[in-house]
C-alpha cells in the first residue's frame, strides 16, 4: 500500500518462507507499523481509526442482531422487543448497534470537518476525499434503511416521506417518479415487502462501505497524511513511525470516545432516538411531526427550505454532491485554515450554519423556522460556490513555518538533519 522503501525484516524461517509467498505481513508492517506519520498530528487525526472501529463494531453487532430479527411487517417490531428482553445480552447488543449508528455519524462529521478545516481534500488527496464522500453517501443509505427495521411509527413514516420524494420526478417526466416510488416500495405503499428488501440492502451495504474504506486507506497511503500545518513531509525529522507513536495516540482518542459511547449504551440508550419509534408502525395514524434521526436533520432542513418539492429534493442531494467538487472549488494556495486569516471566519460561519440547519430540521416547517432555514441553506451553498473560490484568490495567507519540524520545535528547530529533529526521529528510520 505504501510507496516508501520496505523495512520489513522477517525474523523466523517460517516468516521468511511466508513472506516470499504472500507478503501480507510486509504490507501490514509498511502500512501500519513503519508508515511515516507527520509528528504534529493532533487528536482530530484519531477519528479515522475510531471510524474503522465503528464500522467493525456495527457489522459484528448487526450480524448478531440479524440472528434474532424478523424482517416482516408482522414480526419486526416484536422481534426487536424479543431481542431486548429475552435474548442473552440482546439489550446490550441492540443498544450498541443503535447508539453505534449515532456515534458513527458523530465521528464521521468530526472527520469531515477536520478535513475541511485542514484542507485535506486538496491535491494530491482528491481521490481520497471523493472516496470519503462515497462512503458518507453509503453510510447515509445504510442508516436510513436500518432505521426502518424496528418497524415503529417513525420507521414507517420516515420511509414513506423519504421514498415519496422520488415522486417529484413526475414534474419532469409525468409518471416516471411514481413508477420509481412503486418500484422502491415493491407495491403501492410501504409494506412488509419494502421492509424485507431494506433489510437485505442494510445487510449488504456495510460490506460495500468496507470495500470503499479499503480504497480510502489505500489512497491515504499513496498520498500520505496531511497534518495541521498542511505542509508536506520534507525531512526525516518531520515524521515518526506510525507504531507506536500514532497508534498510541489513536488508542487514547479511541478510549475517550468509548467512554462517551458506553455512557450512552448503558445509561441513555434511547436518548438519541425518537419516542414514537416504540409505537408499532400503523399506516392509518400519521405522527404529528415526522423527523429523521439527528444526523439527517441538516439535510432535512434544506429539503424543506425550498418551496417546491422537486427544488427541495435537488437542493438536498445537491448539498451532498457539492462535496465531491471541493478539491477544485477551493482556490487557496495553502491547505490549512490555520494560515488563512479571512477564510477562517467563513469556516466557523459554515459550521454554525450546519448546526443551525440541524436545529431547524427538528422544528416544524413553518414561520420563522422556514425563514432561517432558507438563510442558512443559502449560506451552505454560497460557502462552496462563492466563498471557497473567491476567498482563496484574494486572501494573503499568514506566515507559515518552513517545515513540520519547525512548527513543532519553533524557528531553528526545523530543517533537514538538525540535531533536535534527528533526536525526535527514531534511529531505525
Ligand atoms: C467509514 C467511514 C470512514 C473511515 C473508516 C475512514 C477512515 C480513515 C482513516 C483510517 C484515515 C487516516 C486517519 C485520519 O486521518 O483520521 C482517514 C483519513 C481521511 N479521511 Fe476518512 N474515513 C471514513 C470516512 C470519510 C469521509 C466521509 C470523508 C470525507 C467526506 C473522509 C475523508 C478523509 C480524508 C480527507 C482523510 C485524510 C486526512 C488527512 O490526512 O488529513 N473519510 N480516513
Amino acid at each position: 500500500m505504501s510507496n516508501h522503501v520496505s523495512t520489513y525484516n522477517p525474523q523466523s524461517r517460517f516468516a521468511k518462507w511466508f513472506d516470499e509467498r504472500l507478503p501480507i505481513m510486509r504490507l501490514v508492517h509498511d502500512s501500519f507499523v513503519d508508515f511515516p506519520t507527520p509528528r504534529n498530528l493532533n487528536y482530530l487525526w484519531t477519528f479515522g481509526g475510531i471510524l474503522s472501529f465503528c464500522l467493525v463494531a456495527q457489522i459484528l453487532t448487526g450480524v448478531m442482531l440479524a440472528m434474532h430479527y424478523q424482517p416482516s411487517a408482522e414480526g419486526a417490531f416484536n422481534s426487536i422487543e424479543h431481542i431486548r428482553r429475552d435474548v442473552n445480552f440482546g439489550w446490550m447488543i441492540r443498544n450498541f448497534h443503535a447508539v453505534g449508528a449515532s456515534m458513527f455519524f458523530v465521528a464521521v462529521y468530526i472527520h469531515i470537518f477536520r478535513g475541511l478545516y485542514y484542507g485535506s481534500y486538496k491535491a494530491p488527496r482528491e481521490i481520497l476525499w471523493i472516496l470519503g464522500v462515497l462512503i458518507f453517501l453509503a453510510m447515509m443509505a445504510t442508516a436510513f434503511m436500518g432505521y426502518a427495521l424496528p418497524w415503529g411509527q417513525m420507521s414507517f413514516w420516515g420511509v414513506t416521506v423519504i421514498t415519496n420524494l422520488f415522486s417529484s420526478l413526475d414534474g419532469i417526466i409525468p409518471g416516471f417518479g411514481t413508477a420509481i416510488v412503486e418500484w422502491l416500495w415493491g407495491g403501492y405503499s410501504v409494506s412488509g415487502t419494502t421492509l424485507n428488501r431494506f433489510f437485505s440492502l442494510h445487510y449488504l451495504l456495510p460490506f460495500v462501505i468496507t470495500g470503499l474504506v479499503i480504497l480510502h486507506v489505500w489512497a491515504l497511503h499513496v498520498a500520505g497524511q496531511n497534518n495541521p500545518t498542511g505542509i508536506e513531509l520534507q525531512h526525516k525529522s518531520d515524521s515518526v513511525p506510525m507504531a507506536p507513536y500514532a497508534v498510541m495516540k489513536d488508542a487514547v482518542g479511541m478510549f475517550a470516545f468509548l467512554i462517551v459511547f458506553a455512557w450512552f449504551v448503558f445509561f441513555l440508550p434511547d436518548y438519541l432516538g425518537h419516542a414514537d419509534n416504540y409505537i408499532e408502525a400503523n399506516p392509518l395514524v400519521t405522527p404529528p411531526h415526522i423527523v429523521p434521526e439527528w444526523y439527517f436533520l441538516p439535510f432535512y432542513a434544506i429539503l424543506r427550505a425550498i418551496p417546491s418539492k422537486l427544488g427541495g429534493v435537488i437542493a438536498m442531494f445537491g448539498s451532498i454532491l457539492v462535496l465531491f467538487f471541493v478539491s477544485w472549488l477551493d482556490t487557496s494556495r495553502v491547505r490549512s485554515t490555520k494560515y488563512r486569516p479571512i477564510y477562517r471566519w467563513f469556516f466557523w460561519l459554515f459550521l454554525f450554519s450546519c448546526l443551525a440547519l440541524g436545529y431547524l430540521g427538528a422544528k416544524p416547517a413553518e414561520g420563522v423556522y422556514v425563514f432561517w432555514a432558507r438563510v442558512f441553506t443559502a449560506y451552505y451553498f454560497a460557502h462552496f460556490l462563492i466563498v471557497m473560490p473567491i476567498v482563496g484568490l484574494i486572501e494573503t495567507p499568514s506566515k507559515m513555518p518552513r517545515s513540520i519540524t519547525e512548527s513543532v520545535l519553533g524557528p531553528g528547530g526545523g530543517g533537514a538533519g538538525t540535531p533536535a529533529g534527528a533526536a525526535a526521529a527514531p534511529e531505525k528510520r
